[in-house]
């Protein structure tokens, strides 16, 4: 399996970078990697819980750097690459996972709110993005995944409008990163998932789910492993010739 997911050849064992890993889709995410024989490096502002999805992590043997950063300071995100490098010396893998969602209707957005979910959805992703990358560089090889939503390409209904736009900033980022990367043999590629069932959408209402439901052919709202299971695949040499694509993972909610 080891070899499934490491697409250089040359590198005896794959080092990950998982952002907002200690609950949700990140989580799920960081446990796919490890079973694949990954080191990982999980990034999270959540000590509590990124400790506890490190001991599920170590379970499975997958060296492991745990670090409390915030994605939104780059200086927090120099410091990611830094000690990614110290302790592993390269990077195949980053997944640009963590985000924050917002449900204000159009009128109620303020300034601030406005600001802050910017500098992590949008903001944090591009600038991560940027130091990882320089490193894969001079590796010339990497896969980064980036993790946008549904509401990226359709707007906002039950989310907010600033979540969508940042979305929607994300699929744009994914295609002129993968332009920049593609010439030294790196993959940037996104995932949009549909609607998931994790924190952020445990506040969604049983009666907007059910609506959702009704308009999924699939019948079901994702569970994380469903997106993982994207990510992985992306993450694979078995996507080695994919670069600049937007995979849905919403049940068929949306086709395009
Ligand atoms: N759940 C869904 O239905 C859904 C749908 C589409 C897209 N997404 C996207 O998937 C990603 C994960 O969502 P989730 O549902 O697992 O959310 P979640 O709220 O369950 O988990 C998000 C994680 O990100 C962390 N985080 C937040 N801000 C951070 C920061 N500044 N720096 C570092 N970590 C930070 C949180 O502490 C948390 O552990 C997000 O980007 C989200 O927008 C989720």
């Amino acid at each position: 399996m080891k070899r499934y997911i490491n697409s250089n050849p040359k590198m005896q064992t794959t080092v990950s970078i998982v952002t907002g890993s200690a609950q949700g889709i990140g989580k799920a995410i960081s446990l796919a990697l490890s079973k694949e024989s990954t080191n990982l490096v999980l990034v999270d502002i959540d000590d509590k819980k990124l400790e506890s999805v490190g001991r599920q992590v170590k379970k499975r043997k997958s060296e492991l750097l745990l670090l409390n950063a915030d994605i939104s300071k780059v200086k927090d995100i120099e410091k990611i690459v830094k000690n990614t490098i110290a302790k592993f010396k390269k990077i195949d893998i980053l997944v640009n996972n963590a985000g924050i969602c917002s449900r204000r209707s159009l009128s109620e957005i303020s300034e601030s709110e406005w600001n802050k979910l910017m500098e992590i959805n949008l903001k944090g992703t591009f600038f991560l993005s940027q130091n990882v990358m320089a490193f894969m560089k001079k590796q010339r090889s990497g896969k980064i995944i980036n993790i946008a939503s549904l509401a990226g390409k359709i707007g906002g209904i039950a989310v907010g409008a600033d979540y969508a736009a940042s979305k929607a900033g994300v699929i744009s980022l994914t295609k002129s990163l993968a332009k920049d990367a593609g010439p030294y043999g790196i993959n940037v590629n996104c995932v949009c998932p549909g609607v998931i069932r994790t924190r952020m959408t445990s506040s969604l209402p049983k009666k907007v789910i059910e609506e959702y439901k009704k308009n999924i052919p699939l019948g079901r709202i994702g569970s994380p492993e469903d997106v993982a299971n994207a990510v992985l695949f992306l993450a694979s040499e078995k996507a080695d010739y994919i670069t600049g694509e937007i995979l849905d993972v919403n049940g068929g909610l949306l086709m395009d």
